[in-house]
């Protein structure tokens, strides 16, 4: 009998064949639709939510999860999961120190729980897999942005079903903001354009086709806002460019086809101290990164490919999309030298080892050789300790990469080396290739109560690699 271990592979190996269908419709033997010719579709923008109160602390949202008939191919009728019925999700603006409040109506026929990733919420409103808001239910989320700008994005958490339901749509961004941020003048506006990257696989009829064995072979489709490989028009002037990577498990490696840097400014939990170019910016599931490009560098017409040098990527997954530059524009937006310095850690008093692995006899995802129990408290830690998590990927062939829950913390090293660009800042997700040992360090001074910690690969989490830690005050 093939263990979920060998299936799990043969997916992510690209194995045909074995198909837990799940999603709308089940993959049959006549040929996926197949995308456009890619830059063919222009890029469209999610756009952004509108509260229906604001008061004078707070600014008060609601949406509703429902099922969409929406286009994702031109021509093609793709139903989906989605906040607002969008795919993506609206993209939700807070501001530091007010109160983002989100009433949740769950309109599918599927429990939902909602996750702000990245955000420092009390432990009842983090969306816990097990705290879910039942079909027809409504749930309200508080988020109280008592933490810097950055990047987040709130997606499904679901027990056992959020790979399932990120991959039909349920995913949107939220973009926080606060003075320091805007003292800086950075390009804003239209000229801060968040790029959510992530695969999909499609079946005959259009429809999305998950199965938790597919790997990044099956999901071959590259869409960019829910878009196929699509063209950005964008002026000769500085554009703010927020990358999240809200695959299920694919992994970039982000580059100009020119070879020209991309100069990185944020990474998950906000500004790094000060502008970092890099020609290749790697994002494993869930992680972001913000870069500034001067499309004024380059003449009027010129055609820029962002590309994904992945070793995983291949043939139509290589190219991400085109920018068009057109004429250039006056811009009194700024990249200053210094962002936001970075403080430094304090000295930690507890180290702990986490260990990613297949469970050689089941084959089911682990961390520390147990799968996920919404009851058991894996890890205790004191409110406001400082300690340094050693994440070993036991996996000698497998990548994964970890997600901690209601904290950033900083990478000290992987395999001793010490991390650089985006990976060298505020982060709350980080890349853990086969074999490889990260040391992440943290302080627990947030919220008390339980949290998560897990790989971000969406099909390994919800399979069980993952686990809880709670903070006792
Ligand atoms: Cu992106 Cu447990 O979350
Ligand atoms: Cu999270
Ligand atoms: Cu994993």
């Amino acid at each position: 009998m093939l263990t979920r271990r060998s299936a799990i592979r043969l997916g992510a190996l690209g194995g045909a064949g074995l198909l837990l269908s799940g999603g709308r419709a089940a993959a049959g033997t006549a040929p996926a639709v197949t995308p456009p010719a890619p830059f063919t579709v222009p890029l469209s923008v999610p756009p952004v939510l509108r509260p229906v109160r604001r008061t004078l602390t707070s600014d008060v949202y609601a949406l509703t999860m429902k099922e969409a008939d929406v286009e994702i191919l031109p021509g093609v009728t793709t139903r989906v999961r989605g906040y607002g019925g969008l795919f993506p999700g609206p993209t939700i603006r807070a501001r530091a120190d007010r109160t983002t409040v989100v009433t949740h109506t769950n309109g599918l026929t599927v429990p939902a729980s909602v996750h702000l990733h990245g955000g420092h919420t009390p432990s009842a409103d983090d969306g816990q897999p097990m705290d879910m808001v039942m079909p027809g239910g409504r749930r309200t989320y508080t988020y109280p942005n008592q933490q810097v700008a950055s990047t987040l994005w709130y997606h499904d958490h679901a027990h056992h079903t959020e790979a399932e339901s990120v991959f039909l749509g349920l995913a949107g961004t939220y973009l926080l903001s606060d003075a320091w941020e805007d003292c800086l003048r950075l390009p804003s506006g239209d000229q801060d354009v968040v790029l959510m990257l992530r695969d999909v696989k499609l079946d005959e009829q259009g429809g999305i086709a998950f199965s938790m064995l597919d790997g990044s072979a099956e999901r071959d489709i590259l869409l960019v806002n829910g878009r196929p490989q699509p063209y950005m028009k964008v002026s000769g002037r500085k554009y703010r460019l927020r990358l999240l990577n809200s695959s299920n498990g694919r992994h970039y490696l982000l580059g100009l086809d020119n070879g020209d840097a991309l100069t990185q400014i944020a990474s998950d939990g906000g500004l790094l101290p000060a502008p970092v170019p890099a020609t290749t910016v790697a994002l494993s599931p869930g992680e972001r990164v913000d870069v500034v490009v001067d499309f004024a560098r380059y003449a009027e017409g010129t055609r820029l490919v962002l590309t994904n040098t992945d070793p995983e990527a291949v043939d139509r997954t290589r190219d991400v999309l085109r920018f068009d530059v057109g004429a250039p524009e006056p811009d009194d937006s700024l990249l200053p030298d210094r962002l936001r310095p970075l403080p430094a850690l304090g000295a930690a008093t507890v180290t702990r080892d986490v260990v990613l692995d297949f469970d050689p006899v089941s084959g089911d995802p682990t961390i520390d050789g147990k799968v996920y129990d919404p009851d058991r408290v894996d890890t205790q830690v004191a409110f406001g300790a400082d300690e340094i998590w050693r994440v070993y990927n036991k996996d000698v062939t497998f990548r994964h990469n970890f997600h901690v829950h209601g904290v950033h913390f900083r990478v000290l090293d992987r395999d001793g080396t010490p991390v650089s660009g985006h990976e060298a800042g505020w982060k709350d997700t980080v890349a853990i290739p086969n074999g490889s040992t990260v040391r992440l360090q943290a302080r627990f001074d947030r919220h008390t109560g339980r949290y998560l910690y897990h790989c971000h690969m969406l099909e390994h989490s919800s399979m069980g690699m993952m686990a809880q830690y709670e903070v006792l005050s």
